[in-house]
């Protein structure tokens, strides 16, 4: 893979691990279903393809998915015909809308770009204005990574360096660099506080497995990779004190969708008294429900259970519940970081002082 990214409009503080460039007539997009055997790159020049991308995992990962929508609407400003432009980059926001349900980061992003669409003026304006919509929103994504690891650090309070489970993949291949979890992970690493990493593989799609431990070697971050099963054996080891996680969707009094998993890691840790962190940019945060029984689950094929890498692993056509994510309610979790701040014991008021 190159490292780095060509991009000029993003090129100053993109770390080198990077899953989404911007080409300005096609986006491209590291296709995270063949890693970590082979990194291969797709250049995609329309919202339609961007839309399917999303839908098969070729990007994954709440923010990384709302800046690959938002390339999507600007691809689709430059595809559209000069006469019948604002109806077809319309239509091509609905497409995107329809690709995966549970991360708001995709419907705040579309929603950021239609503001936009709406003062355009003609074809030629969008082409132009949603690309800059586009190319801000992943730069502020990366920035708000980098924000809300200074908030943990500070949060965590640690004197001494300490071992950090987490779930899933929420690292720079998930959002828009650097990493929201993982970028808390990162920034442990770089002051000497974090002892190592022990990565949940995260059944069925194993984005810890294939991802995680991938980009954390890259950087050279001790990484453990554990069974899901194991989490509970590690826990009560003693040497992990928080456990760190993403999310795709926070309601008003606190609850968190997230990774399928997360929900029973919450309350290993509750047991264990190991403390539970979730790092999520303010785009993750959906005011709008009032609880976690309101997000959407994503579910997918019973084929990501019953085999692994095409080959199967349970009798063919065996009835599988393939939920992708399910919710962590807030009172298992210790602390949310977003760039905006930290909530301490997430509950209703606490999320409208910083939401509001
Ligand atoms: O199904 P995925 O891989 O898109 O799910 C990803 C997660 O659940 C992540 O934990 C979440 O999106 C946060 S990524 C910064």
């Amino acid at each position: 893979m190159t490292r780095g990214n060509p991009d000029p409009a993003t090129q100053t503080a993109t770390p080198d691990t990077v899953a989404i460039r911007w080409l300005g007539h096609a986006v491209q997009l590291l296709d995270q279903r063949r890693l970590p055997q082979e990194e291969h790159w797709l250049t995609i020049e329309g919202a339609a393809g961007v839309a399917q991308a999303i839908r098969d995992m070729v990007v994954r990962g709440a923010p990384a998915i709302g800046i690959s929508a938002a390339y999507g609407v600007a691809l689709a400003a430059r595809g559209a015909d000069d006469q019948d432009w604002l109806r077809e980059v319309e239509v091509s926001v609905e497409a995107l809308a329809e690709s995966r349900p549970t991360a708001v980061n995709l419907f705040w992003a579309l929603q950021r770009m239609t503001g936009v669409l709406r003062q355009c003026h003609s074809r030629e304006d969008a082409v132009a204005r949603l690309a800059e919509e586009a190319v801000a929103i992943h730069q502020e994504d990366l920035a708000a990574n980098m924000a809300m690891a200074d908030l943990a650090l500070e949060a965590m309070e640690l004197s001494r360096p300490c071992a950090i489970l987490t779930h899933c993949n929420t690292g720079a291949l998930a959002t828009g660099g650097y990493g929201t979890a993982l970028g808390v992970v990162r920034r442990l690493h770089e002051q000497k506080l974090l002892k190592r990493v022990y990565a949940d593989e995260t059944r069925p799609w194993l984005q810890g497995a294939r991802l995680t431990t991938w980009e954390l070697a890259r950087d050279g971050i001790p990484v453990t990779l554990n069974a899901d099963g194991a989490a509970a054996a590690i826990l009560a080891r003693g040497d992990v004190k928080w456990v760190i996680v993403g999310a795709d969707r926070i309601t008003a009094n606190g609850d968190v969708a997230n990774k399928i998993g997360t929900y029973g890691l919450a309350v290993l840790a509750r047991h264990h008294k190991v403390k539970f962190m979730v790092v999520a940019p303010a785009s993750t945060v959906d005011m709008s429900l009032e609880s976690g029984r309101d997000i959407p689950i994503e579910e997918r094929d019973g084929r990501e259970v019953r085999q692994v890498g095409g080959i199967s692993v349970a009798p063919e056509g065996v009835d599988v519940f393939n939920p992708v994510f399910d919710v962590t309610p807030a009172n298992l979790i210790d602390l949310i970081v977003t760039e905006r701040g930290v909530v301490h014991t997430p509950e209703v008021t606490g999320m409208h002082k910083l939401f509001d």
